[in-house]
């Protein structure tokens, strides 16, 4: 079997060199575990289950129950709490190689410190030990959006120096009693991102935020406290990751990093004035984050507008930030466009968000549907090249890359699939360039709660029915095309594919 497909590939390869076809397979890549590919969730997304057996409350499911995501919560989900032996078999028949969750620490250590909750222990260790049975690598988060609520209400969560303490803790005990298994750690889930959102918009938990930055919100600072969330986020992932590196490394063998949010930044017009501003978004938007641990401190471009409102490094914080990772995770989706908006950022202190220091427009969108994005693959190339050219190139996940649509549009999915080929079609050109990409995750597995869309909008390869009590997950042309590409099937592009379909060839 393996042999056959192998042939299929080499076959394929010469062709597609001659023909410089979209046809390319999984055995272009290097083989797992050097480079593997899976698809993503995180906790409160998937689990369900929000008050069963000793878990307690995010801030994410606080923001659910005052209704601020259409009404839908993440109480139920899609129960993967109670699903996990049968979605780990879908993944398996899948053909998956790794799979990207997280842990919820509210879950795990309810109110955020103190007592392990034994019940979330046992949670993680049976979804790790099925994940390891059929032969998936955990790949595991440890905050993705959901801040237990009890240090929100303790301390005010990221905004506190006090969290440094309690993260690490909490990364110690899943170290200490995962760390046997799961071997890559990702510390925080696209901070940069989380901060904008929480802490200057206001439009997502923790809701933080001032006028005329951020409207609803009864409490925060929009001119300093995405800053301080920064800072405090760094000193966390710098933290548990000196730990990791000190007392589990050696013995376990793994590998722990941060994940970033990143678009690709390209001027609207070719002029000097755009060009740098479309710098200028690369430096906010993702140097906020990778100059402190690759340099040890934020963009000269940020410390020169924030002024004050940045808080500093000192000399030893600086040391335990730089070179604090040994990857770089990236959910990358789409590019925007960067024109010059220097104006406003003399003008107004919030020069921290990429959108002041520079105008952001998306490229036009699909108009048939208004949830798609538009199809960039280009800009993931850029990206990366971006990381090898200005970062020393250090190893990547692509850790979420997907196509949004509507959640009950079709599972005739032909869309996503032509956006997932076209993006890790992009990837292999990056990585026979050079790149040290390591991987790729499809958001997401299932239809989940979606933190800007809730259940109207949708990522995954397999559906469910919100009606249908069993939650039965439902294939998408998708997760078919996924399934062949990864076992090596000659069937990538899309036409391809389809005819095979016609043919009577099904992997499922
Ligand atoms: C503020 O809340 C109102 C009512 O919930 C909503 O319509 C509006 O979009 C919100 N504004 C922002 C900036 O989040
Ligand atoms: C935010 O903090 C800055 C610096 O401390 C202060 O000057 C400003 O008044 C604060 N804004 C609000 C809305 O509290
Ligand atoms: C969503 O899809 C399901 C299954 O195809 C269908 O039964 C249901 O009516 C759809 N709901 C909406 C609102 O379109
Ligand atoms: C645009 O969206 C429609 C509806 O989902 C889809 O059928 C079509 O294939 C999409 N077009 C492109 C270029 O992705
Ligand atoms: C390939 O890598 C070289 C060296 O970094 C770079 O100059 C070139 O632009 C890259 N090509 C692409 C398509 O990214
Ligand atoms: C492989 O692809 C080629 C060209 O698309 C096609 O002619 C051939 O039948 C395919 N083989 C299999 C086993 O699908």
């Amino acid at each position: 079997m393996l042999r056959v497909s192998l042939l299929l590939c080499f076959l394929l390869t010469i062709k597609s060199v001659s023909s410089s076809t979209d046809n390319f397979c999984r055995d272009d890549f290097p083989s797992a575990p050097a480079f593997v590919f899976g698809a993503s969730s995180s906790a409160y997304q998937v689990e369900g289950a929000a008050a069963e057996d000793g878990r307690t409350p995010s801030i994410l499911d606080t923001f659910a129950h005052a209704g601020h995501f259409h009404g839908a919560t993440g109480d139920v989900a899609c129960d993967a709490y109670h699903k996990y032996k049968e979605d780990v078999q879908l993944m398996a028949d899948t053909g998956l190689e790794a799979y990207r969750f997280s842990i919820s620490w509210s879950r795990l250590i309810p109110n955020g410190k103190g007592p392990v909750n034994p019940k979330g222990l046992q949670y993680y260790n049976n979804l790790i030990d099925q994940l390891i049975s059929h032969g998936i690598q955990p790949h595991v988060t440890l905050h993705h959006s959901d801040l237990p609520q009890a240090l929100d209400d303790e301390y005010g969560g990221w905004v506190s120096r006090k969290i440094v303490k309690d993260f690490t803790a909490y990364a110690d005990v899943c170290f200490k009693n995962f760390g046997d298994r799961v071997l890559h750690w990702t510390t925080m889930n696209e901070p940069n991102v989380f901060v904008l959102a929480g802490y200057d918009g206001g439009y997502l938990p923790p809701q933080r935020c001032s006028i005329p930055f951020g409207l609803n919100c009864s409490r925060g600072n929009s001119s300093t406290e995405p800053y301080l969330a920064t800072h405090n986020i760094l000193l966390s992932h710098a933290s548990a990751a000196r730990l990791y590196k000190k007392n589990y490394q050696d013995k376990q063998r793994g590998f722990i990093g941060i994940n970033l949010f990143a678009f690709w930044f390209f001027p609207q017009k070719k002029t000097i004035e755009d060009e740098l501003a479309a710098q200028r978004g690369l430096d906010f938007y993702i140097g906020w984050y990778l100059n402190p641990l690759v340099f040890g401190d934020y963009p000269d471009v940020i410390k020169k507008n924030a002024g004050s409102r940045i808080p500093f490094f000192t000399r030893l914080e600086s040391q335990s930030v730089k070179g604090s990772f040994d990857f770089i995770g990236f959910n990358y989706y789409t590019v925007v466009h960067a024109k010059d908006n220097s104006i406003s950022l003399k003008s107004t202190n919030r020069d921290y968000h990429a959108d002041s220091a520079v105008k952001m427009t998306l490229p036009k969108r699909n108009e048939s549907s208004s949830f798609e994005y538009p199809i960039a693959p280009w800009g993931l190339q850029r990206l990366l090249e971006y990381m090898k050219q200005n970062y020393g190139n250090p190893p990547v996940y692509i850790h979420e890359n997907g196509q949004q649509t509507a959640r009950n549009s079709s599972l005739e999915d032909r869309s996503r699939i032509k956006y997932v080929q076209g993006h890790i079609q992009a990837l292999l050109e990056a990585v026979r360039n050079g790149s040290n990409a390591r991987g790729y995750f499809i958001w997401s597995f299932l239809d989940s709660l979606e933190l800007l869309g809730g259940y109207e909008s949708s990522f995954g390869l397999y559906y469910m029915d919100l009606d249908d009590p069993d939650l039965k997950r439902q294939p998408k042309l998708s997760a078919h095309w996924y399934s062949q590409f990864l076992k090596s099937k000659n069937l990538t592009s899309l036409d391809g594919f389809l005819e095979s379909l016609s043919h009577g060839y099904h992997s499922q």
